[in-house]
């Protein structure tokens, strides 16, 4: 893991747009997966501004996410809808391909299969993660054997909190359960981009970077593979002792 040491949020956001920018302009047929919630907002906003300054083309790019909650599609917390809203909705090009897991498939292990062997027909550039306050990616959280591989998750307590408080919604309307990738395929990605934000993921950034690489922080997996690259902001950096 290659870690890149930021200021802020806004620095954060900046660095990987840069990384992510390069490597469309650098690809014929550039694959990119991208993660939703709060930590990835600036991002999408840099990617925003730049499509519609004519300073990013992605016509030649496929997107895809990371993962998706069972529920309603329009739900208001749903990746679908945060990729419509914050992205496909506001810009004037239109991407190459846009893959989204249905959440709201009625066979939601036929819904896995199909997405799984879209990602096989599409190996991806550059998978974007946020970083759980108890160490999880995806919906991967503690406890998941590193072997995963996309499955249907159910959420730890915490996540379920952060879902509400994101999304301003109540216990009964958050959504318990998720379709994610799996450390199998998050790191088949040939470059992932670990972005984190806040004095709220302090602890769990120390327990990637200097805890044990252990299940119980499923992030710590991905300390010692040479495709991941860790952009940590001074409040997220502010526990590490190295
Ligand atoms: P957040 O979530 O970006 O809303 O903080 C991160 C994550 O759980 O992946």
């Amino acid at each position: 893991m290659k870690t890149i040491f930021v200021k802020d949020y806004n620095d954060m956001s900046q660095v990987t747009y840069d990384i992510i920018a390069e490597v469309i302009k650098n690809n014929e047929a550039p694959s990119i997966s991208m993660t939703t919630g709060g930590t990835p907002r600036g991002l999408f906003e840099l990617m925003v501004k730049n499509i519609n300054d004519n300073q990013l083309d992605i016509s030649k790019t496929t997107i895809l996410n990371l993962d998706e909650y069972v529920g309603p599609q329009d739900a208001p917390y749903t990746v679908r809808t945060f990729m419509y809203s914050k992205l496909y909705d506001l810009i004037q090009q239109t991407p190459k391909a846009i893959f989204l897991i249905n959440g709201a498939a009625t066979d939601i292990e036929a819904e896995i299969q199909a997405y799984s062997e879209m990602l096989v027909a599409n190996p991806r550039d550059v998978q974007v993660l946020g970083l759980g306050t108890n160490g999880h990616i995806g919906a991967n959280e503690p406890g998941t054997a590193f072997d995963s591989t996309i499955f249907l998750a159910q959420h730890d307590e915490s996540t379920i909190e952060s879902t509400m408080k994101e999304y301003k919604i109540s216990r009964s309307e958050a959504p318990t359960e998720m379709v994610t990738l799996g450390f199998t395929e998050i790191l088949a990605a040939k470059q992932v981009i670990l972005m984190v934000s806040g004095a709220h993921k302090a602890e769990a950034v120390r327990n990637v970077l200097e805890g044990p690489i252990t299940e119980a922080c499923p992030a710590s997996f991905l300390r010692d593979k040479e495709n991941v690259i860790m952009v940590i902001d001074e409040a997220a950096a502010s526990l590490l002792t190295k």
